[in-house]
């Protein structure tokens, strides 16, 4: 990827003011003052979340014969976050400011002269720290009492292990496969922060590898080596990943090993994902507490056993806001006394919202107008496309640039055959990164451009 300006110099005001500018991401709720935690992805986040999602099911459910989709209600039985440990432990130390009445996170105040202060009015006059469950309640049925009780799901984890038997029998896989999902999760974070980074709703993209005993600690490696080549994938070269094996002391006391990927954010280097070994612990723990088989026969040893898992566990936002990160970049472009910046996401084609623009350069010639749209109908069922006939051609380049659309066709006198027979039905490919230009013949662009984004 070419860059230009130098990662230290972007900050997050430069990434929001984008964001909200061009319609990535909108603050949930906006003309009512917005609501804390919450977000809304606008049309061209909208896209953006939407091919690294696909990507991901793409790779990891189209791409693989020993892994399968499933898609798991938001809501389930109380039980399932009881025998998870979720009920009981899913909490972050909360205290309050005596002062100003604010609620912070324990593990996450300031300190000066070893001791803690609230970081909204300074004062030191803080309540013990307290267990505060991060998990939103709601009732099920038009009765709100205990027994109704139901919790958003914090993870879409758990579906996984709770349709462990049906998928295993429907599916008829061997070990080790896999299950994949894509989907909401819900955390009350005591404080969201970083823009998208913490929220209270949010997406993820889980996989639960099963596996034996003894494959555990060498898969939990091979996914790690997967996942690393996903990024490459979508654009974050894995130099910008920083992983960090958890050490024992600090690792779930289930897990053997643990890796944690870390992204350079501006506001630093932070989780994108987690490789958890999470030994036989899940599934041994809804057996126990449901009552039900779901151990795995191996039909050529006769043996029956509760499979292992590998879990690579990662958030679609904070993958979307590192894809924006890393794009993000500003340069200096014109001649000498004519210099202006240019800011320009350099998405990887596949990931990018818009793949392809389409200007007529003048949209009064019936002509040119007319071959444009013909372009745009021939390219429209294969990928995201844009038609823009406002403004000089190199403004126009510029707004496409600034949302990181990899290729604008731009159709001409030349293309209407106006320069004579050869140049008829072509048109000027210009790439966004080089800002170079070449002519191509109208029958060639949809083959070209479905292969860089594919
Ligand atoms: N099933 C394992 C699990 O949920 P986690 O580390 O709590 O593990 C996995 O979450 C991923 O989900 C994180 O690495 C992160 O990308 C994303 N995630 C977690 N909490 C989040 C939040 N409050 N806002 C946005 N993404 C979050």
């Amino acid at each position: 990827m070419i860059r230009i300006m130098d990662k230290k110099d972007i900050n997050m005001d430069k990434i929001t003011s984008l964001c909200k500018r061009r319609g990535f991401i909108f603050q949930s709720s906006e003309i009512y003052g917005g609501i804390n935690g919450f977000w809304d992805y606008g049309p061209l986040g909208a896209e953006l979340k939407k091919n690294l999602k696909e990507f991901w099911w793409r790779r990891n459910v189209h791409e693989r014969d020993d892994m399968v989709g499933m898609d798991g209600s938001i809501i389930m039985n109380r039980a399932v976050w009881k025998a998870s440990g979720h009920e009981e432990t899913f909490s972050d130390p909360m205290v309050d400011c005596r002062v100003c009445k604010a609620r912070h996170r324990d593990d996450q105040l300031p300190e000066k002269d070893g001791a803690k202060y609230c970081p909204g009015c300074g004062s030191r006059d803080l309540t013990e720290p307290r267990a505060f469950n991060l998990m939103f309640k709601s009732h099920a049925g038009p009765i709100d009492s205990e027994d109704n009780l139901v919790y958003l799901r914090p993870e879409t984890a758990q579906a996984m292990f709770v349709q462990f038997r049906n998928v295993l029998d429907t599916s008829r896989k061997k070990l080790p496969f896999g299950i994949a999902q894509i989907g909401k999760a819900f955390r009350n974070e005591i404080n969201p922060r970083n823009y998208t980074f913490r929220s209270r709703e949010f997406e993820q993209m889980e996989i639960e590898y099963f596996c034996r005993a003894e494959d555990g600690m060498r898969l939990t490696d091979e996914w790690l080596e997967t996942r690393l080549r996903f990024y490459e994938d979508i654009g974050i070269p894995r130099e910008r990943i920083h992983i960090v094996e958890i050490p024992d002391e600090s690792r779930a006391f289930y897990s053997k090993k643990t890796y944690d990927l870390e992204y350079e954010f501006p506001f630093g280097v932070s989780e994108l994902e987690g490789i958890a070994y999470r030994t036989d612990y899940d599934l041994s723990r809804h057996i126990e507490h449901s009552g039900k088989p779901l151990e795995y026969f191996d039909e050529t040893t006769r043996e029956k056993f509760v499979p292992h898992v590998v879990e690579p566990s990662v958030g679609v936002d904070r993958t979307v806001l590192a894809l924006i990160c890393e794009a993000y970049d500003e340069e200096e472009v014109g001649e000498e006394g004519k210099k202006e910046v240019r800011t320009v996401l350099r998405f990887h084609p596949r990931m990018a919202p818009v793949k392809c623009a389409i200007f007529p350069l003048m949209k009064n010639n019936e002509q040119i107008v007319a071959l444009a749209r013909k372009i745009q109908v021939t390219l429209r069922p294969h990928m995201m496309t844009a038609y823009d006939e406002a403004g000089a051609i190199g403004r126009r380049y510029r707004r496409q640039d600034e949302i990181g659309t990899p290729f604008c066709v731009t159709v001409d006198f030349d293309s209407i055959g106006e320069s004579g027979p050869e140049k008829k039905d072509t048109v000027t490919l210009r790439h966004r990164d080089s800002m170079q230009q070449e002519r191509i013949h109208v029958s060639e662009l949809r083959a070209r451009l479905l292969d860089a984004i594919l």
